[in-house]
């Protein structure tokens, strides 16, 4: 069957911040080609589900996702498969749910135009390449920011092979994009209406590249590069691994001004045998010494982290000591999963795979001392005064929404501020998942 000239497209993005930037460059390219964003997938005739392959739950909800795009009239939008469930399972996908049209790598989704071309005439069309010319060079510039807050890729990829992580497999060896790329993308954003941007990467702090005299860089030289750029008031970046943070990185926190005192920093686990079984390639005293040096310099760092409980092997000890370093550490916020085999890693041969029970036991452990600490790491903050940067509206009449410098969402109502808009601040109240603030006095824009 041949499907019409689609006129509105609908992007859904699943999984990590790296496809919602993925989403936006793709959505801002469909725009160039004249389509329009439809509110919602019923009103589009192209969907795209930009898919996450990272764990187990992931897969089935976009094989579930597929099966909900059916019309009641029997029709089905053209419907393109994007991201790593694309990049894992290739052709597999449009024999398993027929209704797909288009499946395209989480590298190739420049050549999604191409693609619709080939679904208009009835046939499937696949691009899982990794080609050797970049999607960046080819995607149209940033132009207008819908919010004041912006994602930027700067590196992709992993070359680490932690036993249980796709990511190595889906998304390819680590690429950082050229320094004079990322600080141009960074101007047209902050002139787009961007205040804050977060730099994007699996390992963000092993970005390497040569600057504009043909030094050698890592991360914070560019840190402190996009620093000097008018009109840009924040910096973040996600995620690094322990093995790559530098004391340069370290130092620029600080006395960077527009970096925030937050950092992601996974430890999966708090056993060096674990560590060494999913070949971290760090320890649990290698990672608290880095925690000691940021804390020197930035004492009031906000630190997240993730943790896979049940990984093949661990026993109730070892789970003890992740445990251990959660209280050792002090997360103000944390990311925890179940361990989920995955096709094609070494993990998901390791004997001793642990029982499900077990595993929600542990979870349920890990969750309530990580939700212990985020809401006492909160509460620890009221009556501090800060910047907030507004990022969207609220639920309630004048109620505006903004995060703080730690990555907390703080609400406020105030009926003459507006998104985009940087206000100080006096934190009144908090709860476990966010704070109320009280207006003290708007900044410069
Ligand atoms: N099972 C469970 N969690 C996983 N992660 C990565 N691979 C797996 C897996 N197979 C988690 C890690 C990683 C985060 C993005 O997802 O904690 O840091
Ligand atoms: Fe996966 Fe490990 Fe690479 Fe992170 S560092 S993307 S967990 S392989």
């Amino acid at each position: 069957m041949t499907k019409a000239d689609p006129k509105k497209f609908h992007i859904k993005s699943f999984g990590c911040q790296m496809n919602v930037y993925d989403g936006e460059r793709m959505s801002e390219m469909l725009v160039d080609q004249g389509m329009t964003a439809a509110e919602n997938s019923e009103a589009a005739d192209l969907v795209v589900l930009n898919t996450c392959h990272i764990r187990e739950k992931a897969v089935d909800k976009v094989y579930s996702d597929i099966g909900r795009l059916r019309r009641k009239d029997g029709s089905s939008p053209m419907i393109a498969v994007a991201g790593c469930v694309a990049q894992a399972e290739g052709k597999e996908i449009s024999r398993r749910a027929p209704s797909v049209d288009i499946v395209v790598g989480p590298q190739a989704y420049h050549r999604l135009p191409e693609l619709m071309e080939t679904a208009k005439s009835g046939k499937k069309a696949l691009d899982t390449d990794m080609p050797a010319i970049s999607k960046f060079d080819i995607l149209p510039t940033r132009g207008k920011q819908a919010r004041p807050t912006a994602f930027l890729t700067v590196q992709e990829g992993c070359d680490k092979f932690c036993t249980y992580c796709v990511v190595p497999y889906t998304r390819g060896a680590e690429i950082s994009r050229p320094w004079s790329d990322l600080v141009d993308e960074a101007k047209a954003l902050v002139d787009g209406g961007a205040r804050e941007i977060t730099l994007l990467g699996q390992n963000v702090n092993a970005w390497r590249g040569e600057d504009e005299k043909g030094n050698m860089q890592g991360l914070d030289g560019l840190i402190r590069a996009l620093d000097r750029i008018p009109g840009l008031k924040r910096i973040r970046y996600m995620t690094s691994h322990p093995n790559d943070m530098t004391d340069g990185l370290v130092a620029a926190h600080g006395d960077v001004g527009s970096l925030m005192p937050f950092l992601h920093l996974p430890v999966q686990s708090g056993s060096d045998r674990i560590l060494k079984a999913m070949n971290r390639s760090h320890s649990v005293r290698s990672y608290l010494t880095i925690l000691e040096q940021m804390r020197a310099v930035r004492p009031d760092i906000a630190l997240s982290g993730d943790f896979i409980v049940g990984f093949p092997g661990e026993t109730d000890q070892d789970f003890e000591e992740t445990l251990q370093i959660v209280r050792d550490a002090n997360y103000s916020q944390a990311f925890s999963f179940k361990y989920s085999p995955r096709p094609g890693t070494p993990a998901a041969g390791m004997d001793d795979q642990i029982a499900p029970e077990v595993m929600d036991e542990r979870l349920q452990r890990l969750q309530a001392l990580l939700n212990e600490q985020q809401y006492a790491f909160n509460q620890q903050t009221v009556g501090r005064t800060t910047d907030i940067l507004l990022e969207r509206q609220g639920k309630l009449d004048g109620q505006l929404i903004g995060k703080t410098p730690w990555l907390q969402s703080l609400h406020i109502i105030s009926p003459d501020l507006k998104i985009g808009d940087m206000v100080e601040v006096e934190i009144a109240r908090a709860g476990p998942n966010s704070l109320t603030g009280e207006i003290k006095e708007r900044m410069a824009a």
